[in-house]
């Protein structure tokens, strides 16, 4: 390839003139237009991990430190730890409860939680040096804005906030993650990342696999500096992609599975990275709930797309494999992703014949048939609304807005105002064929009608609250808004959403919807009559 002497091209020009469009991408070429510096002190290759040897593990549960009625309270502190990522080394990460990822917290519908976030972060970045505050997003919950991690709510080191959670949707897969403006990608690739599991009677009564069968895999990708800490390489504002995959925090695990079916919940935690999975034996997944919940049915899927922020639930049976048979979770990698030797693997299986409980080893032909995002038709909406995402004056843009410029407005600027109970169409175009961007619309669940003016892929026929909006897609997604204030809308590859993807909606009713900014942060410590710890 050639490029102009004087201005070498940007990894962006790049893209947009289609010369990266395709999804392997040379390590020269890297260096050539990119950070070079910064990536000669790059991990080499030989000092990662062979794939499959680091035993495969799942985040610890959470306690409620106390409950009272039917509200269970919970403690967090965001701080830092020296983590073993890489044999051999050790990397600089924050944690919530000084683990990456985070604890899972596990809720039953009806029951209110109240998370107290302590922001115990030091004051600046390690490497980056900017002041880290937070803000808490339980992505998948119906929130009030107070509390839904808007982005410019921020809790700065040495404060802390406490969030509430009503619990009253649908049994789903949450996640929750930083959402503090500008440093959302740094704080999530610095380990501000867990699973939240909504429970309830229809989940409970599924004869599909529970309890140890019932698997977190929240999957991530990272780069590594030669001395183990994380190497900060945003390609010019166009994403963060690593060279080793993480599940659960370990590089390409191994599990032991016992000769029955599995229920994972599929996490795609990654900053800036799709995947496309599918099993090296060939076999299928059976995809069970989607980032709202069930299905109304299962779908039966040799491979799928999935994009940043997506959950999906899907059983893999392994009662058809001998014992002593390894099975690898491949990634065919959707394109517009960078990609290195060993991001096309992601973790193993090693089938074992130790004894399980054959109880609930079944998936119905029916979960959730009545539900009633997905019973939503064309017709019910009443109003349509055209999301643009635009890249425009090299800013990432909604409608031609960023952030800045809802900050700018005083928190006023809003793409769509629907009232309370509202059915609406939303056409989110994404006229480039440069990059993806997995769209999230907060506070709701919705369903996808179409992309390009044909139907979903068969893993999307569930409620959703991110679609996958590929290159030079346009996709159609019905919701009825319920609830009332601003929430944000934005593109989840985290360093667009920084830089600065992301804009809001307002649902509007008879009275005003409480203020995003209302309930601030409170400054340490906690008063000793409300210590959690000491209470
Ligand atoms: Cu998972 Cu607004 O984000
Ligand atoms: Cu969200
Ligand atoms: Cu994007």
């Amino acid at each position: 390839m050639s490029a102009p002497q004087s201005a070498p091209l940007s990894r962006r020009d790049l893209l947009k003139a289609g010369v990266l469009g395709s999804a392997a991408l040379a390590f020269p070429l890297e260096r050539s237009v990119n950070a070079g510096s910064v990536l000669d002190a790059r991990m080499p290759a030989s000092k990662l991990p062979v794939p499959f040897t680091v035993p495969f593990a799942t985040p610890p549960v959470l306690a409620p430190y106390r409950s009272y009625g039917t509200t269970d309270h919970y403690r967090v502190e965001m701080k830092p730890l020296m983590a073993d990522v890489l044999p051999g080394f050790k990397t600089p990460l924050w944690g919530y409860n000084g683990l990456v990822p985070g604890p899972t917290i596990s809720v039953e519908q009806g029951r209110q939680a109240v998370v107290r976030h302590v922001n115990n972060l030091p004051a600046r970045h390690p490497v980056l040096k900017y002041a880290p505050w937070t803000s808490v997003h339980l992505h998948g919950s119906a929130s009030k804005p107070q509390y839904d991690g808007y982005a410019s709510d921020v809790t700065n080191p040495g404060q802390y906030k406490d969030y509430q959670y009503p619990n009253f949707q649908a049994a789903r897969t949450l996640w929750y993650h930083d959402h503090g403006v500008h440093h959302t990608a740094e704080n999530v690739l610095m380990g501000l990342a867990a699973q939240y599991h909504l429970h309830d009677p229809l989940e409970r009564s599924l004869p599909i696999p529970h309890g140890e069968f019932d698997v977190p895999l929240i999957v991530s990708d990272a780069m590594f500096r030669n001395d183990g800490s994380l190497l900060w390489n945003n390609n010019d504002e166009s994403g963060m992609y690593g060279d080793v995959i993480l599940v659960n925090g370990r590089p390409w695990p191994v599990m032991k599975v016992k000769r029955r079916k599995y229920r994972f919940r599929l996490l795609n935690a990654s900053i800036s990275r799709s995947y496309a999975w599918s099993l090296d034996s060939g076999e299928p997944f059976t995809v069970i709930a989607t980032d709202g919940g069930f299905m109304p049915s299962p779908q039966v899927v040799k491979s799928f797309r999935h994009g940043m922020a997506e959950r999906y639930e899907v059983v893999i049976d392994f009662s058809k494999y001998p014992v002593g048979r390894r099975v690898v979770l491949k990634n065919t990698s959707p394109k517009n992703n960078i990609n290195y030797t060993n991001t096309d693997k992601v973790m193993a299986f090693t089938v074992v014949g130790d004894d399980f409980d054959p109880t609930d080893n079944s998936v119905p032909d029916q979960l959730n048939p009545t539900n009633p995002v997905m019973a939503l038709q064309v017709s019910d909406a009443v109003a349509t609304r055209r999301i643009d995402l635009v890249r425009s004056n090299s800013k990432f843009t909604i409608n031609g807005h960023t952030w800045d410029d809802v900050v700018a407005s005083g928190h006023s600027l809003v793409e769509a105002s629907p009232h309370d109970g509202d059915v609406e169409l939303w056409e989110i175009r994404n006229l480039s064929g440069g990059w993806f961007h997995p769209t999230h619309i907060h506070l709701i669940d919705f369903k996808v009608v179409d992309r390009n003016g044909k139907p979903p892929m068969p893993h999307e026929l569930g409620p959703k609250d991110v679609v996958y909006v590929g290159e030079n897609e346009t996709v159609r997604v019905l919701a009825r808004f319920e609830g009332r204030g601003k929430y944000m809308i934005h593109c989840h590859n985290l360093v667009h959403e920084d830089h600065d993807m992301m804009s809001q909606f307002e649902v509007l009713g008879p009275e005003a919807g409480d203020d995003p900014l209302g309930d601030p942060c409170q400054s340490l410590p906690e008063p000793p009559d409300d210590d959690p710890v000491a209470g």
